[in-house]
């Protein structure tokens, strides 16, 4: 009988070769510890992702404890009912894309190249020298966040506001055991975000500059708009799905580079490598490591009957090491051809991550500024730290040296 708990440490430490046992054993997994599914091989994640009409993002069509904690954080959340992007399925879903979508544009994703780049090369600047650089709190988690701040539109003394309003209204719309005070702080935030919001929109009205929040207060598809509510959920989730991935993307390439010197040197001689690098590294070692789907109607995966309101978790970070996809899979080869349909760590399908061209950007900022000032780039012993979630993973601490 095939065995998995991704709670012990030696998962967190190295969650692969659990998976690759559990893909060969049962590839459709009843878990009792987690109430679900656990889909291991790359074709069934691949087919779950994309078959909205059979498998949806909307946490409160599960059935059990998965519904009761959605339901009891929603009626607690300052922010009520109403689904954040990601969490959203049909006919909501459609609409907020649709009129989100109009934001990410290839010229906004561009112009942010160098932001990025500037912001990646002071960050290393301000670091003390002669000393280890910690390489997640000093540039992998204020880059996406200063990135998005510039994306919305932001002027330097709003970023840190909206930032910590932000933060306020995520920490309660998770749930779960808080104080009382972290909700009066939530609806204290969501009041003035709210606000902020609507002077800027009229601030704004008809400006060109053209970022984010200027883009969504006029955007209209079919005589429809989002409203200030929308924006207000639009732009405190912005914060999460934009920050907490990137910044263990960087991490999670940067360890990879650091344990093949051989690659490392390779992208040190050919710049132009650094994109292959990371493509590679979200497979190898992906952030995403678990996407959620509940099952809409009653169907069949693998050949095991799936219920409706039955909650699957897509393991992405096991697809990416399936051998029927990727040959010798547990091999990091920064040459391999990988095709964005193989990829599953910005999803796949109508979610597909509206953030991906802006997060390689990213990428390609820190890794480039890092290389330029970090001729002898090496790891510190003992300097990292692994971090994360089940659903997300990456170093809490990455200590590097080499400057
Ligand atoms: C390495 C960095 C990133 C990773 C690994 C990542 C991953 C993902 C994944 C897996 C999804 C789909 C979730 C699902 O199917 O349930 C997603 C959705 C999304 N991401 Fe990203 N993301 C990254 C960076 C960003 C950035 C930088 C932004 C924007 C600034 C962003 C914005 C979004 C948005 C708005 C969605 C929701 C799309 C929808 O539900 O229709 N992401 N991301």
């Amino acid at each position: 009988m095939a065995f998995f708990n991704p709670f012990r440490p030696s998962y967190v430490q190295d969650p692969y070769p659990a998976l690759a046992r559990l893909r060969a054993d049962d590839p459709v997994f009843r878990s009792h510890e987690l109430d679900g599914w656990v889909l291991t091989r790359h074709a069934d994640c691949a087919y779950i992702l994309r078959e909205q009409a059979l498998f949806g993002n909307d946490p409160t069509t599960a059935s059990g404890g998965m519904r009761v904690h959605v339901q009891d954080a929603r009626a607690k959340s300052p922010l009520g009912a109403a689904p954040t992007l990601g969490a959203a399925d049909p006919p909501i879903h459609p609409r907020l894309r649709g009129l989100i979508g109009r934001a990410f544009t290839p010229r906004m994703v561009e112009d942010e190249r160098a932001v990025a780049a500037e912001v990646a090369g002071t960050l290393l600047d301000e670091a003390p020298a002669g000393q280890p650089f910690e390489f997640m709190s000093h540039l992998a988690e204020p880059l996406p966040v200063i990135v998005i701040s510039d994306l919305l539109g932001l002027d330097d003394d709003e970023r840190g506001p909206v930032r910590e309003w932000a933060q306020a209204l995520v920490r309660v719309i998770a749930g779960g055991e808080l104080p009382p005070e972290a909700y009066r702080e939530g609806e204290a935030a969501k009041a003035a975000l709210l606000d902020f919001l609507r002077s800027y929109a009229e601030r704004h009205a008809g400006d060109t500059s053209k970022k984010v929040i200027s883009i969504l207060v006029e955007a209209e598809a079919q005589g429809d708009r989002l409203s200030l509510d929308e924006l207000l959920l639009f732009t405190v989730f912005l914060y999460t799905a934009g920050s907490g991935p990137t910044a263990y993307m960087l991490g999670n390439a940067v360890a990879a580079l650091l344990a093949h010197p051989a690659a490392l040197a390779a992208v040190r001689a050919d710049r132009s490598l650094i994109r292959n690098a990371i493509e590679e590294s979200l497979r190898w070692d992906s952030a995403t490591q678990v996407l959620l789907r509940f099952a809409r109607e009653d169907c069949e995966v693998g050949g095991r009957k799936i219920a409706r309101g039955d909650t699957l978790y897509v393991m992405v970070g096991a697809a990416h090491r399936d051998p029927a996809v990727f040959p010798n899979p547990d091999a990091f080869d920064i040459e391999r051809p990988i095709t964005n349909t193989q990829l599953l760590a910005f999803g796949a399908g109508p979610h597909f991550c509206l953030g991906q061209p802006l997060a390689f950007v990213e990428g390609e900022a820190a890794l480039g500024a890092l290389l330029d000032r970090y001729p002898r780039l090496q790891a510190v012993p003992g300097g990292m730290e692994r971090g994360g979630t089940f659903l997300l993973r990456g170093p809490r601490r990455l200590l590097l040296a080499g400057r």
